[in-house]
């Protein structure tokens, strides 16, 4: 009995009609759809094999609060062979890297070193996180502006290396993940921004502390803008399978409107409350980043409400938000198009507007 190296069953090769040859070497398959997955990209599930060593770059660009969280949490994930880390300032960028070395004797080996744009050729991910945060009495257009222009230094030089994908994470993460696909020309579907990936965890954990029970049992979005205008899909949340909306399955009865929207204040202000007491977000959002990396390297086909361009869906065009998104190896490979209410429709309208305008006025 031989492994199926995609789903890891034990699979008879003397019975088994799935089959696969790659670098001299017979591969053996339980189904059609693992001897696909496995031809698409051999190296992406010979991991433990001696014959093929699989390389897993991630570049992470700025090394400020997000980028040496995003590094730091990728480190000890064990997803990655290596990590280059490259930013404005080579001292900070040096001591970054020397930190999280002195690390590794407790972590999956890992080549952690200070990187290059030349990086960025053969890298799986790079994660974009420069960038400043608002300043006293900056409105969110001249930060998005700010941002836009060092995007404009800083795309090209990152896409001119064709890496696999880039992810987003400088704010306002919609408007410059919408930059980016129109600076760098490369397929939109590479181009990811973190999104309401963070928002959606929020919520999760709000929802999950506020029914008393596992956040991993709470099916809940938020879509549109990672910002204001962000929107709670109250009719698609289900604790356990059972819609909050009917009937909450942990205190049996249906959810008090004035409940619900408390939660989604909360997830609203979250990142107000934080920057508040603490001066930035860094560790939610670092783990979000390796839950995005970990769907996109392992080729898992993962729903992650990304920021991408949407082109007609619910007859938004030409702006990038969050939806539900099917992420692997591809990027976002399929979007889901939820059956949202009346209501969840106008307000994500509502968003896309928000976004488009900011779009206009940053020059895009
Ligand atoms: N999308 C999300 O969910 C999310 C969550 C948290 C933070 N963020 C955003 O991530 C970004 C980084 O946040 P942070 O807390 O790490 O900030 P930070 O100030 O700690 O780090 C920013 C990094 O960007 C670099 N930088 C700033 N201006 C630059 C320029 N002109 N050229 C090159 N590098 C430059 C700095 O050197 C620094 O290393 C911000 O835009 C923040 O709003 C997004």
């Amino acid at each position: 009995m031989k492994s199926d190296p995609v789903c890891g069953m034990k699979v008879d090769e003397k019975k088994t009609k799935y089959k696969s040859m790659f670098r001299g070497t017979s591969y053996f398959f339980c189904s059609e759809h693992c001897k696909q997955s496995f031809e698409q990209d051999p190296p992406l599930y010979l991991g433990n094999d001696q014959t093929c060593p699989i390389e897993r770059k991630v570049v992470v660009v700025g090394t400020g609060a997000v980028g040496s969280t995003f590094a730091y949490a990728l480190m000890r994930s064990g997803l990655t062979t290596s990590i280059a880390l490259l930013g404005r300032s080579p001292e900070k960028v040096r001591a970054q890297v020397m930190d999280l070395n002195h690390g590794l004797m407790f972590v999956p080996p890992v080549h952690i070193y200070e990187g290059t744009y030349e990086d960025c050729k053969d890298a799986d991910m790079v994660a974009v996180t420069s960038g400043t945060a608002q300043k006293p009495g900056e409105t969110r257009i001249d930060l998005a502006k700010r941002n836009a222009e060092l995007f404009k230094e800083m795309i090209p030089q990152i896409a001119r290396h064709d890496p696999r994908s880039i992810l987003v994470v400088t704010n306002p993460v919609d408007v410059l993940t919408y930059a980016a696909i129109k600076i760098s020309g490369l397929p939109m579907n590479r181009i990811i921004g973190s999104g309401t990936v963070l928002d959606t965890a929020r919520f999760r954990y709000l929802l999950s502390r506020h029914c008393g029970v596992d956040s991993r049992n709470v099916h809940a979005y938020i879509l549109g803008e990672h910002g204001d205008s962000e929107v709670p899909v109250w009719s698609k949340v289900d604790i356990g399978g059972v819609p909050l909306r009917n009937f909450c399955p942990s205190c049996g009865e249906v959810c008090p409107e004035e409940e619900m929207e408390g939660i989604f204040r909360q997830v609203k202000n979250a990142a107000y409350e934080i920057i508040q007491g603490k001066g930035a977000t860094n560790f939610a959002i670092g783990l979000a980043m390796v839950r995005i990396a970990e769907a996109i390297l392992r080729n898992e086909n993962s729903i992650l409400t990304v920021s991408t361009l949407i082109d007609g869906m619910y007859d938004i065009r030409d702006v990038c938000l969050s939806i539900p998104a099917v992420l692997n190896r591809s990027g976002v490979s399929k979007l889901i198009n939820l059956d949202l209410d009346e209501d969840e429709e106008q307000k994500l309208n509502n968003s896309a507007r928000v976004l488009k305008k900011a779009i206009k006025d940053i020059g895009f």
